[in-house]
């Protein structure tokens, strides 16, 4: 367990200015992605978790300000380098980035060969530097290892499908082009923003054991975004449970899954279509990023709530002998029932 983790995020606060006031979007925000493994960032609609991987990526709008924190992939700060120095640090093999919508991805315009070149001309090919001119050369390798990916990928007709265009595809199809692009350079660490939620259940399933088979073939590592516990346990190793911009429990998944401890987590497995409760079932809202209350975010939707809830952020707590971390008072040993 001494093995430098591939990412580790530390207490990252990132706020943004607006006309309201200032939104505090991601508040103490702490994990860490083991080499090899997935770990799933789950957690409702608004929590927090596309600005987590922006932020990663350096793909922020330009106002909004890093409060403090600390982003290390394989333990060096992103946070702290210049711009080019970073760029250089993800690009070429470094992290990858397999966005949410296949539909909105792709210029309906171009080929899917050319708007795949240029991905892998702005990641560079495997063992080259990015951003290589489009020589006949740079081209013919590219295609060579694409169509070698969209074999990987199980897309049809692999040396036929570079000269289509996007909506030529089906949604499905199109999700795996845009894994193929993200894995052509081979990276070390890709983030995979609910990269399958627009697909019916039957593709999700095969997306995702290709996404995880080829993880593995390339000795990647991912971290994966989803609020669907279901995706969660066929993919991840471990969880990390965000609520309105805060961690507020991490830890293996089937502990997570068989054993949730924050009250939110609780309410959210339960969410699960699965188990009784629909989406509905956690009453009220996430809170504005503009007028968090105080103490535990969860506070005046939860349960258990009681008033010391909302006189601090309880720290992120390890559970005796466990490799589970929590954020709630319930849990911590002196107010332990
Ligand atoms: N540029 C911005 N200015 C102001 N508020 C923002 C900005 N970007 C995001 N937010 C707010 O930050 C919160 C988190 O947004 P984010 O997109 O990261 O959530 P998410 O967890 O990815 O949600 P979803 O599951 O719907 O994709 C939301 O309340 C959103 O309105
Ligand atoms: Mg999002």
């Amino acid at each position: 367990m001494t093995e430098t983790p591939i990412l580790s995020v530390r207490n990252l606060k990132i706020s943004v200015p607006t006309d309201e006031g200032r939104a505090q979007i991601l508040d103490h925000v702490d994990f860490d992605l083991a080499h090899g493994q997935v770990l799933g960032i789950a957690g409702e609609s608004g929590c927090g978790k596309s600005t987590l991987m922006k932020t990663i990526l350096g793909i922020l709008p330009r106002q909004a300000v890093v409060d403090d924190g600390q982003i290390l992939f394989e333990g060096d700060d992103l946070l702290s380098m210049s711009v080019p120095e970073r760029r250089k640090r993800i690009r070429g093999g470094g992290i990858s980035f397999i966005p949410q919508d296949p539909f909105l991805a792709f210029n309906p315009v171009f080929k899917v060969g050319k708007q795949l070149t240029e991905v892998l001309r702005w990641n560079g090919l495997p063992g080259e530097e990015p951003g290589a001119a489009l020589t006949a050369s740079f081209r013919r390798k590219a295609r060579e290892q694409l169509v070698e990916l969209l074999r990987a990928v199980q897309v049809p007709d692999a040396e036929n499908a570079l000269d289509r265009y996007p909506h030529q595809f089906s949604g499905g199809q199109r999700q795996r082009l845009l894994i193929a692009a993200a894995l052509a350079s081979k990276p070390k660490l890709i983030l995979a923003d609910e990269p399958t939620t627009a697909l019916d259940v039957t593709t999700q399933m095969q997306i995702l054991k290709i996404l995880r088979d080829l993880m593995q073939e390339n000795d990647a590592s991912m971290l994966f975004v989803t609020h669907d516990f279901g995706v969660i346990a066929q993919i991840c190793d471990r969880v990390s449970v965000m609520y309105s911009g805060q961690t507020i429990e991490t830890g293996p998944t089937a502990s997570i899954i068989d054993a949730p401890l924050h009250p939110y987590t609780q309410r959210l497995i339960g969410c699960h279509p699965e188990k009784s409760e629909g989406i509905a079932g956690i009453p009220g809202q996430v809170p504005s990023p503009l007028a968090p209350p105080p103490g535990c975010r969860f506070g005046p939707r939860c349960d258990s709530f009681r008033e010391k809830c909302a006189l601090r952020r309880p720290p992120l707590n390890f559970m005796d002998g466990e490799d589970h971390r929590v954020a709630c008072v319930l849990r911590e040993k002196e107010g332990a029932q």
